[in-house]
């Protein structure tokens, strides 16, 4: 049953992440792995974010999380993702979670150079500037929510608009009163860690 919901959640990301070929990279038919569950933290803040999927064009993926999240092995990020004591903020720190679908460990696929996953962040949350050498695609699932790229101005982009972030472009988002739940991948050289890009203006991006 445990498997069958996660199977039931792949499936569904993959063919929204198809869907004008977003990203073809989850693997079509693969081996299922056994998924130790964990919500370590933010289980009422990830049912919110669930809640405000739209339906179109998202409800095979709204349905499958709403009744299988809790099957998916989330993880907060305190850092792992970036080199050490990087100055990613109390904000993210304390507001950001995430259950992969395709990785190393505790993943429902396994693949040497491949991530996909849902990510999650809190309402009122700045995602502070950034980047890595990993190509990265962003499905967000929730919205609206503001991007920047290359530290030029703020735009905001509805659920549904996918985000490319090319290898090295430096990137930041703001979480407004919807919190913020995206498919993302990272498509190769996901052994490198992020890097965080200084701004003079992160005490005010979120007004
Ligand atoms: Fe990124």
């Amino acid at each position: 049953m445990t498997k069958q919901s996660i199977q039931r959640i792949y499936r569904a990301a993959q063919s929204a992440l198809q869907t004008d070929g977003i990203c073809t990279a989850m693997p079509i038919n693969p081996a299922f792995e056994t998924v130790i569950p964990a919500v370590p933290t933010h289980d009422r803040l990830l049912q919110t974010a669930i809640a405000a999927i739209p339906e179109r064009p998202f409800a095979d993926l709204k349905s499958a999380l709403a009744t299988g999240y809790q099957n998916l092995h989330w993880r907060v990020d305190d850092g792992g993702y970036y080199n050490n004591n990087a100055n990613v903020g109390e904000g993210y720190k304390t507001g950001n979670m995430h259950a992969l679908l395709v990785g190393q460990q505790n993943c429902p696929v396994v693949a040497d150079d491949l991530l996909v996953g849902l990510f999650l962040l809190a309402p009122r949350t700045l995602y502070r500037d950034h980047k890595h050498p990993a190509p990265e695609i962003y499905l967000p699932l929730t919205g609206p929510h503001g991007w920047r790229f290359n530290m030029s101005d703020w735009q905001d982009h509805p659920a549904g608009h996918p985000i490319f972030n090319a290898p090295g472009e430096v990137h930041a988002t703001r979480v407004y009163d919807t919190p913020f739940l995206a498919l993302f991948a990272w498509t190769q050289d996901t052994q490198y860690p992020c890097e965080v890009v200084p701004a003079d203006d992160w005490d005010l991006a979120l007004g």
